[in-house]
Parts: structure tokens; C-alpha cells; sequence
């Protein structure tokens, strides 16, 4: 976590990189800060004596921001960071950039230095003086200590101390005019632009200025001017690498005049619906539907999915819909546990990850994982260049465009595309579905984004309904089948941006246990979606009402409010007709409003909730 920048050219650097920081903030907002060159004039010995100035501020950017506003700074080049605290609380002196005791170089770090205290204990007992309790001090105290007039060589026998992983900016006052990148296991890209050049841990935080990239590899060295990027390997050799052209359009990083992110992100599903299928429609010329023709089923016994928090949870949809139409076995696994569980994965494996950034440490650790044990592997990725997307066997593209928001919500939905897809790809090879069967399949999936705008029609209705909500201190989302596997994503999102407790649970495994802790203060949020197993939840739905819990329930079964006493106690959100198998897809948007709506009327920080950062590239 934790988001970096840096610039140099021809504008003032401040506002530049404050307002990419404002594009990083959801990688982390414990504190920010920032570290520009500043030139005086030749002295009389015909010197020049630059001096950096550091401003860092515990809190959010905008704290940054207003003391940058009370004493603006002009400079060419400056680094930038926002923080996500692991090592030393958030505070001011924890903040990044960090110095050298001698004030000559500054550096941000994205990542975790694994040996900072063994490093931190030697260059204490040289008698280095550190300001702050981070790990990422020590890279700038290391630097400093090497530094011997060349600043290459110095990054280069840095990087040879660090264990553990890292993007870095690096700045050095006797070169005042050029910035210094590296990066190893986590992410960090190179902007070229008209008026100067870029690093940043993410391409929104530069799209206002360019759409041309380059992606940084593990070890590479990048160095910019105000005209120039080189690039070097480890062994100080200049290199080539190719520039890339980002498709995303500037607005597509910006709120667009919505309050939030988050909602904008939820009423763009239908472009992303539309999108996503687009990209893999039989016959199609494309990157993704190339991927898709390049699996084939028969070539492994069963398919594994890990993935973190709400890719892992549309893996468990994807489980459902996978083995019901391709009669494979299918494990899924959190990403986090892969690795310690020693997983029967071999050569007969088809190993699929879920990841919207990418770099998920946890994802990638599996990754590599099932990678040593011969598996295949194929990930489902959003953003273009990322480690998992680029170490991957194969790897099929969602077209979620930028995600801002903490809470995911069109990547999730994207992923859920792609895995539908999937289990009809591989119905067809294994015989399950006829050539008019997937058609028709593929039919239905180009209808489910203008199911979604009827549903995002109702924002409303369901904006009405989340407002009486806020007071429940605990929300329990009930469902069976098809329905039980898309409860846990519903309730994930409300606990983490609403911070309401919640729980998810199959209808029919309430009583045997979790119905002690249904009061009158419960609300049980049920979704019915399947014809064959209507009556079952309302069974559970009963259950619940008659241990005085309110229910919300959200379905596309046909349910007539005939005014008894059970239906008192139940308001009813409709959604539209489709196949069972794609229903999570419409039940998802739903509680993703309902989630949103339940945090807007609590007043909270939506794309920012507390303690999470959106790219978890720590483990
Ligand atoms: C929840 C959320 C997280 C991520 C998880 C994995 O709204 O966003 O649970 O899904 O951290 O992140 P990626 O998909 O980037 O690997």
C-alpha cells in the first residue's frame, strides 16, 4: 500500500503532485507528505546551495494541502507519498518523504523493508542518528551512508542491502534536476509528458498529464530529467523497454459531479457489463477472447480460484456457477492461506487468481506458489502491466477502467462476467453445452447491463430503505444455492464501508446457531433468486420474523404482499429476470446501493474508509 510520485520538468512540481497524491490517497491515508528541491543563488565561491524542504502532515491531504496553501513552495522536481501506517504509528515524523541525517538525499517508499532492523542496528552503531520508528528510513540513512558523489552506484548497493519489498523515489541535492526510481515487488510506472516526466505507484495519479508509460520491472533502474528517461538494469546498463499507451480517458479517474467514487464506480456497471462481454464474444479479434482459446479444460483434472476479500468472494460465485455447469471440481481459496496449506496443486491444475490492482501481496505470494508446483495459471486482472497480470500463464483483462474507490464494485462485477464466461467456454470444450446453448448464454449476458440500469433506476427505493436501517448494530444476509454464494460480497461491503457488523450465512444454517443472536434489533437481509428453493428462505425468512427480526428481500421470485403479519415485517426490493446462474450479477447491485446508502445517511468517509487501503501489498 502506500502511493508515491515524483516529478520533474518544466511546471511547479507541488500542485502536480499533490493532485496525483489525491489520486493515490486510496492506497492508503494515514498521513502525507512531500519533499521538494529548492536552488539558491551562487553563493561567492561561485557555489550552488540547494536545500531540500520537507512538508509532512499526520492525517489525510488535506491536511497537506492547507499548510502547503499556508506557505506555498515552487520547484521543478519534488517526490511525493501517501501512507498506509505499517511500521511506526501514522504521525508527522513517520510520514514520508524521509532523509538522510545529512539532509542530502530524500527518498518515498512504497512497500516493506523485511531487514530494517538488522540495517537500522548497524547504521545506528556508525553513529546515524533516525528521526522516525519506519522501516523506510533506513533506505534513505543506507543511501546516504554509500552515497559517494554517485548516486547510480549508491542505488544500486542500497537495493543489494534491502530485503523485502519496494518502489522507491529517490532524490539527491547534488543533483538537483534528475529523480531516481527503482522498484522490487511492488508496483511503479514512468509518465512522459510535454512539460516533464513522471514516477508513480499508478496511472491515475498521472492521467491528467499523459497517457504514454512505461511499467517498471523488478530491478530496474529509471532515471528522469526534465526532457529524458533512461533505464538501466542492475548492473548500471542501459536497457530498452517499450512505452504504452493507457486507454483509459482523464475523466475516468474523476468524480464526475457524484458524491462519491463508490457510486460512481456502482453506475458505471452497465458500460463495465457491457464491456467485459464485449471483449470475449466468440469470434471476436481480441486480447481476451485470444487468452480464452488458448485454455483447454481437458488439460486439467480441476481448477483452484484464490483471490483476497471481494475477488475471493466472486470466486466462490464463480465456484457455484463453474461446477454446475462444467461438472469440474473447483476449490477456492484465500489467497492469504494458500501458500501454509500445502495445496494439492500439480501440473493437472488450472490455478485461477482474482486480483482488480494486481499486486495483492498475498495474491501474488499464491501465484508464485502454484506456479513452483507446475500448475497452470490464469488470472482475471484490471489493472494493465501489473505484477499478477504479467506473471501469470494467461490473463484475461476485466474492463472496469480505473478504480478508485476502496470498496470495489465494478471490478468485482467485471470478474463476475469473466468467470461466467469461463464456465461456458469450458462447457462447450467438455461437452456440456451445445454451440446454440452458449449463443444463447452469451444472449443473456449482453442483457444483464440494461437489467442493471432498471435496477439502478431504484436507487430511491432502496436509498428510502437504507435511511430507516442505520440504526441496526448487527445485519445478517441470508441466502440458498446461487443466492448463498453472492451473501458474503453484500455483506463485506457493509461491514467495511458502514462499519456496521454483518454476517453472511447459507438460509438454511441459521438454526444451527446464528438464530440465537436474532433479536428485534436484527435485520436479516434475504435474497431469492431461485424459483425451486423460494419456499425454503421464506421458511427462513419466518424464522427470523417470528424472533422479531425486520427482513429486506431482495429477488426476482414473485412475492405478493398480501398485508399479514409476516409480510409487515418484510419490504420487498424487486429485481429483474434472468438466468439463475447470472442473478448474483443484479442481486450484487442492490446491495452494493444498499451498502453505499447505509454509510452516506451515517455521514462516513466512503472511498476512504478507516483502517483499509485498496491495494493490500503488504501481507
Ligand atoms: C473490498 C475490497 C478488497 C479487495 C481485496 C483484493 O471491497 O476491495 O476486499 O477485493 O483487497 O484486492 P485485489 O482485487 O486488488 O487483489
Amino acid at each position: 500500500m502506500c502511493g508515491i510520485i515524483g516529478y520533474v520538468g518544466k511546471e511547479n512540481a507541488v500542485p502536480i503532485i499533490v493532485s496525483g497524491l489525491k489520486k493515490l490517497e486510496y492506497r492508503g491515508y494515514d498521513s502525507a507528505g512531500i519533499a521538494v528541491c529548492l536552488k539558491s543563488e551562487k553563493n561567492e565561491k561561485d557555489e550552488l546551495k540547494n536545500w531540500f524542504k520537507v512538508v509532512k502532515q499526520k492525517g489525510r491531504l488535506s491536511a497537506l494541502e492547507k499548510c502547503l496553501q499556508a506557505k506555498p513552495l515552487i520547484s521543478s522536481i519534488g517526490i511525493g507519498h501517501t501512507r498506509w501506517a505499517t511500521h511506526g504509528e501514522p504521525s508527522d515524523v513517520n510520514s514520508h518523504p524521509h532523509m538522510g541525517s545529512k539532509n542530502k538525499i530524500a527518498v518515498v517508499h512504497n512497500g516493506i523493508i523485511e531487514n530494517y532492523r538488522q540495517l537500522k542496528e548497524r547504521l545506528l552503531n556508525k553513529g546515524i542518528e533516525f528521526a522516525s520508528q519506519t522501516d523506510s528510513e533506513v533506505i534513505a540513512q543506507l543511501a546516504e551512508y554509500y552515497y559517494n558523489g554517485d548516486i547510480m552506484e549508491t542505488v544500486v548497493k542500497v537495493a543489494s542491502r534491502l530485503e523485502g519489498s519496494y518502489a522507491l523515489g529517490i532524490m539527491c541535492l547534488e543533483q538537483p534536476d534528475t529523480l531516481y526510481a527503482i522498484r522490487k515487488d511492488n508496483p511503479l510506472i514512468v509518465g512522459l509528458s510535454e512539460h516533464g516526466n513522471f514516477i508513480a505507484s499508478d496511472v491515475p495519479a498521472v492521467l491528467k498529464h499523459t497517457n504514454r508509460v512505461y511499467y517498471m520491472e523488478d530491478e530496474e533502474i529509471a532515471v528522469l530529467n526534465r526532457d529524458t528517461v533512461e533505464f538501466f538494469n542492475i548492473d548500471k546498463e542501459p536497457i530498452q523497454k517499450q512505452i504504452e499507451t493507457i486507454t483509459w480517458s482523464p475523466d475516468s479517474a474523476e468524480k464526475g459531479g457524484y458524491r462519491h467514487f463508490m457510486l460512481k464506480e456502482i453506475m458505471e456497471q452497465p458500460r463495465v457489463v457491457r464491456d467485459t462481454v464485449q471483449s470475449v464474444l466468440p469470434g471476436l479479434n481480441s486480447e481476451n477472447r485470444t487468452v480464452i482459446e488458448k485454455i483447454n479444460i481437458g488439460d486439467y483434472d480441476k481448477i483452484v480460484v484464490t483471490a483476497c476479500g471481494s475477488a475471493y468472494n466472486a470466486g466462490i460465485v464463480g465456484k457455484h456457477v463453474l461446477e454446475k455447469m462444467c461438472r469440474i471440481p473447483i476449490e477456492v481459496d484465500l489467497a492469504s492461506e494458500f501458500r501454509y496449506k500445502s495445496p494439492l496443486v500439480d501440473s493437472r491444475t488450472l490455478v485461477v487468481l482474482i486480483s482488480q490492482s494486481g499486486e495483492t501481496a498475498d495474491t501474488i505470494a499464491a501465484l508464485r506458489e502454484a506456479k513452483s508446483l507446475g500448475a497452470a495459471t490464469l488470472s482475471i486482472v484490471n489493472v494493465v502491466g501489473s505484477t499478477i497480470a504479467k506473471e501469470a500463464d494467461f490473463t484475461l483483462y476485466t474492463s472496469a477502467g480505473p478504480e478508485i474507490a476502496v470498496a470495489t464494485t465494478k471490478a468485482f462485477t467485471a470478474q463476475l462476467i469473466l468467470l461466467y464466461v469461463l464456465s461456458a467456454e469450458f462447457a462447450v470444450q467438455s461437452g456440456r453445452l451445445s454451440g446454440e446453448e452458449h449463443r444463447w448464454l452469451f444472449d443473456e449476458m449482453l442483457t444483464l447491463p440494461d437489467k442493471i440500469t432498471q435496477i439502478l433506476e431504484q436507487t430511491d427505493d432502496i436509498q428510502k430503505y437504507a435511511s430507516e436501517c442505520v440504526g441496526y448494530k448487527s445485519i445478517f444476509f441470508i441466502g440458498r444455492n446461487i443466492d448463498y454464494s453472492i451473501v458474503p460480497e453484500g455483506s463485506l461491503k457493509l461491514k467495511e464501508i458502514s462499519y456496521v457488523h454483518s454476517e453472511a450465512y447459507a438460509g438454511g444454517e441459521l438454526k444451527h446457531g446464528p438464530i440465537s443472536l436474532i433479536t428485534e434489533d436484527a435485520l436479516v437481509v434475504a435474497l431469492s433468486n431461485s424459483e425451486r428453493l423460494f419456499g425454503k428462505i421464506m421458511s427462513n425468512v419466518e424464522q427470523v420474523i417470528s424472533r422479531g427480526a425486520k427482513v429486506l428481500l431482495i429477488g426476482n421470485c414473485p412475492y405478493e404482499d398480501d398485508s399479514g403479519p409476516v409480510c409487515a415485517k418484510i419490504s420487498h426490493i424487486d429485481i429483474p429476470q434472468t438466468l439463475e446462474y447470472f442473478s448474483p450479477s443484479l442481486s450484487v447491485i442492490v446491495l452494493q446501493l444498499f451498502s453505499y446508502y447505509v454509510a452516506a445517511n451515517k455521514g462516513l468517509d466512503i472511498d476512504k474508509p478507516r483502517n483499509l487501503a485498496k491495494s493490500v501489498t503488504v501481507e
